[in-house]
């Protein structure tokens, strides 16, 4: 599970001599990104076990919850990690003197459409299987879900081999700071008015 960032901002221990705490905030927010993708990882692989078990064991309570819990997920956090990168990370790579870099970012931007599409194929099912209907192919979902999970897992090696690195040598540690400040106050603002509705 990802730690919270908000967490990760207040643990990490300023370097001796340090005057604000910029330096460990920027390395605490792609410690939280990079948490993000470990996460990321294991949902696609609970998704990829469940439309499996969909397939050859069909709807059990136990499945439907599972599958309610990772459809809440990507609804959730993956969309809100795919936001973080497009306004702090992705910006800094666009302005790149370096065209490998623009065109990774360039590659990046588009996963992220892709991404959204083939979840908006895939979420239909599973809000069905978790309510218990089977109007859906389960064989359709499976392969959908496995080419959303190798698109997702490929986007993930670009960002970690070529991105972030890239982001972290051209974005100024004050300004990585702030967004990881900012990303921290937008997932309060959301948990808090999740725990308001429930
Ligand atoms: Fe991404
Ligand atoms: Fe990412």
């Amino acid at each position: 599970m990802a730690k919270p960032l908000s967490t990760l901002l207040s643990s990490t221990p300023a370097p001796p001599g340090a005057t604000t705490a910029a330096a460990p905030s920027g390395e605490a927010m792609f410690g939280f990104l990079d948490d993000c993708h470990r996460e990321m990882q294991r949902q696609l692989g609970l998704l990829a076990a469940l439309a499996r078990d969909i397939e050859t064991d069909g709807l059990t309570p136990v499945v439907r919850a599972r599958v309610r819990e990772v459809q809440t997920w990507f609804n959730v956090q993956a969309r809100e990690h795919h936001l973080d990168e497009e306004h702090n990370v992705f910006p800094a790579l666009l302005a790149s003197a370096d065209d490998e870099v623009v065109q990774a970012a360039r590659r990046l931007t588009q996963d992220h459409a892709w991404l959204e599409t083939d979840w908006m194929e895939i979420e239909p099912s599973l809000a069905a299987a978790a309510d218990g209907y089977t109007w859906f192919d389960p064989a359709v979902l499976r392969y959908a879900v496995e080419v959303f999970q190798q698109l997702y897992l490929d986007h993930i090696v670009l960002e970690e081999t070529l991105a972030y690195p890239a982001a972290r040598s051209a974005i100024p540690q004050a300004e990585i700071a702030a967004m990881g400040v900012e990303m921290a106050r937008r997932r309060a603002l959301r948990e808090s008015r999740t725990v308001r509705r429930s």
